[in-house]
């Protein structure tokens, strides 16, 4: 590709971004360099850079170019896990005596990771609802340095407003993440609005097939950059190079795929919200849902997850996710292949007890690219 790849819309950078053609072989796509290490011509003297796989790898780079080109940002350093990049941004900002605000409705994981490894290191935080800018406000304290924020909210798919959040942690010199796995860079791009840091767990849409598992972070910040590579080269958070082939391939299809789970979420809700056994319906494309304005501001359509409460209570929601076909019962979401789960026994178990405990008639679909119709006939048979 001759011009910057930055010049070209989103579609053509998650086809062109990183992947110029191997300069050696012509190989059009780009290459697994499954190597540990690299030969120098010298004591120091590095070909393109590259030493020792933890540090880097050039198919690793490539994934990190496409996926800085896709959220329009000058950095993206990829790790073995989301968890793995979140770890890395949570360790790179905050030190013993710092204070961070999290959403009450954050994934499970972030929550036992914050709650569990940094709380006995001595980092405080404040559990708020997003969505609530006066509650994060009246949260934020002078030892504050992170403002974690999801949206939309795994499980419950809350909507929280990027760019008010952004100028409320800058006025207290605090830095806001954003994790960006359910709505990904096509549907939300939180740089733009002023996140210094978006954060994914690449093991869901960017990936995209259930086969691999990856994170990442993303910013225009060099100072945090610095320090990400650094955390991940001590750590040795890295992923292997057919992992970030992995990813990079599925990144490629990311706009294709995106448009066609959120048609088929809109199809499922549809079909949801006149059920009888259904109470409520969380998707953010809902007009009646509370931050459908705020979403339909900042992001392009309404993602493909969806929530929903069953009116028998919890056996009733159990009953359901262990009844379908077609949505497997599996943690995880964002492949191609429809998922459902029951957040409150699997992902979400670790929040039982806290705040950001889920309701336990609640139901969570991860609505993938099959065909509509058949989907929504699936769930018909497992809620009678
Ligand atoms: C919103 C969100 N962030 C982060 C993670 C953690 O990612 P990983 O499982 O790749 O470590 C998950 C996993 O489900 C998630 O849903």
């Amino acid at each position: 590709m001759v011009a910057d790849p930055n010049t070209y819309s989103f579609d053509t950078r998650a086809i062109h971004a990183g992947q110029e053609p191997d300069p050696e072989t012509g190989s059009v796509i780009v290459p697994i360099h499954q190597t540990s290490t690299f030969a120098q011509d010298g004591v120091g003297a590095l070909r393109r850079g590259y030493e020792y796989g933890r540090t880097g790898n050039p198919t690793r780079t490539a994934m990190e170019q496409a996926l800085a080109a896709l959220e329009d940002a000058r950095h993206a350093q990829a790790f073995a896990s989301g968890m793995a990049a979140s770890d890395a941004v949570l360790r790179g900002v905050l030190r013993p005596g710092d204070h961070l605000v999290l959403g009450d409705d954050a994934y499970g994981g972030t929550f036992r990771l914050i709650d569990k490894v940094l709380a006995d290191w001595g980092v405080d935080y404040t559990v708020v609802p997003m969505a609530r800018l006066d509650e994060v406000r009246a949260a934020i304290r002078p030892e504050t340095k992170l403002v974690w924020c999801e949206t939309p909210t795994n499980p419950l798919l809350g909507i929280s407003d990027i760019a008010a959040l952004a100028e409320l942690a800058h006025g207290s010199d605090a830095q806001l993440v954003v994790d960006n796995t359910f709505a990904t860079p096509y549907l939300q791009r939180p740089l733009a609005l002023g996140a210094d840091v978006v954060v994914h767990s690449t093991t869901k849409y960017l990936g995209g097939h259930s086969d691999v598992v990856g994170g990442a972070a993303v910013t225009n910040s060099d100072t945090m950059a610095e320090q990400l590579f650094f955390l991940r080269n001590s750590t040795g958070a890295s992923p292997g190079p057919f992992d970030s082939w992995l990813t990079l391939r599925g990144m490629k299809t990311l706009s294709v795929r995106m448009e066609r789970h959120c048609d088929n979420a809109e199809e499922v809700v549809t079909a949801l919200r006149s059920h009888p056994k259904v109470t409520s319906v969380y998707y953010p494309g809902e007009p009646e849902h509370d931050g459908h304005e705020l979403a339909a501001k900042q992001m392009h359509r309404f993602g493909g997850m969806v929530s929903f409460t069953h009116a028998d209570g919890e056996q009733a929601a159990l009953d359901v996710a262990a009844r379908t076909h077609l949505f497997t019962l599996a943690e995880s979401l964002g492949g191609i292949e429809s998922l459902i789960e029951h957040p409150g026994r699997m992902t979400h178990a670790s929040v039982a007890g806290s705040r950001l405990q889920v309701p336990d008639n609640l139901v969570r679909l991860s609505v993938g690219i099959e065909n509509a119709t058949d989907l929504i006939a699936d769930l018909r048979q497992a809620l009678e």
